[in-house]
């Protein structure tokens, strides 16, 4: 473990100050008022985030004192010490020490013999010595009031204390259980919330890394890792969503999306030809289930080679995909990072040609196997190899993809891990695959992402497996291989509100089940969930059951066009929340802690969720329940279908017979919206509809061409409603953007209007 000693001096420069430990030199930098970084350049001098692309630091005022060889650092929101041996202090302005590194005895559990190893990994146990000792290792006092959110994908409940977790992107296709350490995904940031605050802390270092959150011993948690810089901003806030905000002003926002992407996509490992994905197509008009896109998966390609169409099952890749899109259905096509190794195919060539795959030590080109056999892997830490496979895209959206889905991207191998030691090229520094491993989805997504703009000039939409912190500039996200199971229905909850705590609030699961067979219950069960995840898209892996809609019973097929023509109607508010979101880094789905974290109930309630500050979800997850206990908190809630009140911070039971999902509206919103659609864009919409609840009500309604970048030149509308005892009134606030709107409907729980529209106006209703 590298050591610093003695804290002998300290220089303030400019927004830094310098830390002169005896053994090791380290700084503070403050960031804003409320984030300070702590940095330790061991591996280089400055940060070479992957996350954190601008130039953050804003100019902050701060007081920096030295005396008796402790440093004492103030910024309106932060106190911070420092002490001997690089033990820091953060406290509130009240000097409530939230975080505090400890130097107290350790519990190590000893490790096992070679023999006791061996017994077990005979009857098939995988044993992983426990690993303590780490180059780089921060070490926290637990106070015993502590909950830990946050860490992306990992399969434990929301509250993460008591486990360990492992950030190095893993495809794990074993069923995924909270038994795992890692996964496909490294967002390495935690929220602490304490019965006397709360904080955040972002350890910004792409090698392996562990955080071992209290299972070591109560009295700590531990992060560690041997390479990189030591380089973590903590992050102080009044709510949970203060830190969200923060460390998405730190690794951005998702970005307002296309509003067709927001739309009921369906997905199969098995729809091998043109005709498979037509009948698809064909059904969901048959059956009137709204759907805006199907997916390619990888039997479309020549080979499961990369910007290839297989000639024979796509005799005609460009007219069929133009067929579909004139029956309102976008495309999204999957693409790999591993490239056929194969002497004559034009992707394989140019990749030799110009040096652009990752190499082993002694220079040749890195193999191992993916689905196309003999595979070689593109280095997009390289610009210019990002740079390449953007341009590559040109072939997908030269034949009419609208979305790129990327997979496989950890990256994953089936002949054995790739070596640490595997050369990349990082900008133009030698680097490593240890390094860039974590960050190789997400630079693939960044390169797919530009890609998808340069030829297009709409918001790309990019689905991506592995990613890593800020990746939500550039690609949503999808869980992987979840399995048709109600241990995965129920774990879709905190591992999409956790992704959304992460800044990644543009996910999915695969709804239904990727592998194992679903049944008509657990389909009905998870479209009433699914319908409220940013991405929804049904998806499932050759072999299994069938779950298109239509494969159910006649119940089951009403419950999936129930559900998603709720979502269809409910787009606005959807979208709405996107647009916030990318001003503020709030998730859509947002577990009860964000709001109400001063109530201890939502400390650890992984059932419920809420869409925004005004749905509530509270969706039956267990097999043959007819109800579901629910718990609304503070405040006046409305039960959406039967718009009976019921004041929050109560539990209950609510009877939900298979087509009911408990569905709450918080008093005094305004839930916007459309008309029923087939898919998005089949009408032009003119008529809003505002659903009211409550007497004090107030609601922004963002519009635009929902497709590509101009609102951000002011091409929008903005309109704010409100609702006050009996008086409705609208007001256009931005006025950037063709009126759309003829029409708008007032929904009040008495009465329901529907007026022509005017941008300013004022109703008695
Ligand atoms: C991986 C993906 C899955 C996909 C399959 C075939 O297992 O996670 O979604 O269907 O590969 O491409």
């Amino acid at each position: 473990m590298f050591e610093f000693g003695k804290l002998l001096s300290c220089d303030v420069c400019d927004n830094k100050v310098l830390l002169n430990f005896a053994e090791n030199k380290a700084r503070l930098e403050i960031i804003r008022d409320d984030i300070i970084n702590v940095f330790c350049g061991f591996e280089c001098d400055e940060h070479n985030s992957k996350a954190i692309e601008n130039d953050v630091a804003v100019p902050t005022q701060f007081t920096a004192d030295f005396s008796d060889g402790v440093l004492t650092l103030k910024t309106k929101c932060v106190a911070v010490t420092v002490k001997d041996n690089m033990l820091i202090d953060f406290a509130d302005t009240n000097g409530n020490i939230l975080c505090s590194d400890t130097d107290c005895e350790r519990t190590v559990e000893p490790s096992l013999s070679e023999d006791a190893i061996k017994l077990m990994e005979q009857e098939g146990h995988i044993v992983t010595p426990p690993k303590s000792d780490y180059n780089i290792f921060v070490r926290k006092k637990v106070f015993g009031d502590e909950h830990f959110y946050g860490l992306g994908d990992k399969l434990s409940p929301m509250d993460k204390k008591y486990y360990q977790f492992t950030c190095w992107n893993t495809d794990e296709p074993r069923t995924h259980t909270e038994a795992y350490e890692a996964l496909y995904k490294t967002l390495p940031f935690l929220i602490t919330l304490k019965d006397n605050g709360v904080y955040g802390l972002f350890f910004d270092n792409t090698y392996r890394s562990v955080f071992n959150l209290c299972k070591e011993n109560e009295n700590y948690f531990w992060y560690g890792t041997d390479n990189g810089n030591l380089d973590y901003y903590y992050i102080a806030g009044q709510s949970v969503a203060d830190i969200v905000g923060a460390y998405t002003y730190l690794t951005g926002t998702t970005p307002l999306p296309q509003l067709w992407t927001l739309g009921y996509q369906q997905s199969r490992w098995g729809y091998i030809t043109q005709k498979d994905i037509e009948d698809v197509a064909e059904n969901m008009r048959k059956y009137n289930i709204p759907c805006d896109a199907v997916h390619l998966d990888i039997d479309y390609m020549d080979a499961y080679k990369v910007f290839t169409f297989n000639s024979t099952r796509w005799p005609n890749p460009k007219k069929a995909i133009e067929k579909l899109s004139d029956n309102g259905f976008k495309t999204v096509t999957i693409i790999d990072p591993g490239v056929k190794a194969e002497d004559g195919y034009y992707i394989y060539d140019e990749g030799v040609k110009n040096g652009y795959f990752c190499t082993t030590p002694e220079g040749e080109n890195y193999h191992n196997v993916v689905w196309p056999g003999d595979t070689v892997f593109p280095d997009f830490s390289n610009g210019k190899v990002r740079d390449w496979w953007a341009n590559n895209i040109k072939f997908l959206t030269d034949n009419g993809v609208s979305g790129v889905w990327n997979d496989m991207n950890e990256p994953s191998t089936f002949n054995g891990f790739m070596p640490d030691d595997i050369v990349m090229n990082d900008d133009g520094k030698k680097s490593d695959h240890a390094k860039m491993h974590n960050v190789y989805g997400h630079n693939m997504s960044r390169a797919t992402y530009e890609g998808l703009k340069k030829h297009t000039g709409k918001r790309p939409f990019v689905i991506t497996r592995a990613c890593y912190s800020g990746s939500q500039k550039y690609t949503t996200a999808w869980t992987g291989d979840n399995q048709s199971l109600w241990a995965h229905l129920k774990m879709a909850i905190p591992q999409l509100t956790t992704l959304g705590l992460n800044g990644m609030s543009f996910a999915g699961t695969d709804l239904c089940g990727f592998s194992c067979d679903t049944t008509p219950e657990l389909a009905a069960r998870w479209m009433e969930l699914g319908v409220f995840f940013p991405l929804c898209r049904n998806h499932s892996a050759n072999g299994t059951k069938h779950q298109e809609p239509w494969c159910f019973n006649d119940e089951v097929v009403g419950i999936f066009r129930k559900y998603l023509n709720l979502r269809y109607t409910l787009l606005p508010y959807f979208y709405d929340l996107f647009y916030q979101g990318e001003k503020t880094g709030f998730p859509l789905m947002r577990p009860l802690v964000f709001r109400y974290s001063s109530d201890p109930v939502t400390h650890t309630l992984n059932s419920e969720f809420t869409l925004g500050d005004s749905i509530l979800i509270a969706p039956v997850t267990n097999q043959g329940e007819n109800f579901k206990t629910v718990y609304l908190p503070e405040g006046n809630w409305y039960d959406y279908w039967t718009k009976e009140k019921i004041s929050g911070k109560n539990m209950f039971i609510r009877s939900a017979e298979l087509d009911v999902c408990p569905i709450y509206i918080k008093e005094n919103s305004i839930i916007p919206k459309f008309p029923e659609q087939a898919y998005i864009g089949e009408k032009e919409i003119d008529n809003l509809k505002l659903e009211i609840y409550g007497d004090n009500c107030e609601y922004e309604h963002f519009s635009d061409n929902g497709s590509d970048f101009k609102y951000r030149d002011g091409e929008y509308n903005l309109y704010k409603f409100t609702y006050k005892d009996g008086v409705f009134s609208a007001k256009l606030i931005h006025d950037g953007y063709a009126k759309k709107y003829k029409t708008l409907t007032i929904k009040t729980f008495e009465k329901e209007i529907t007026v022509d529209f005017a941008d300013n106006m004022k109703i008695n209703i």
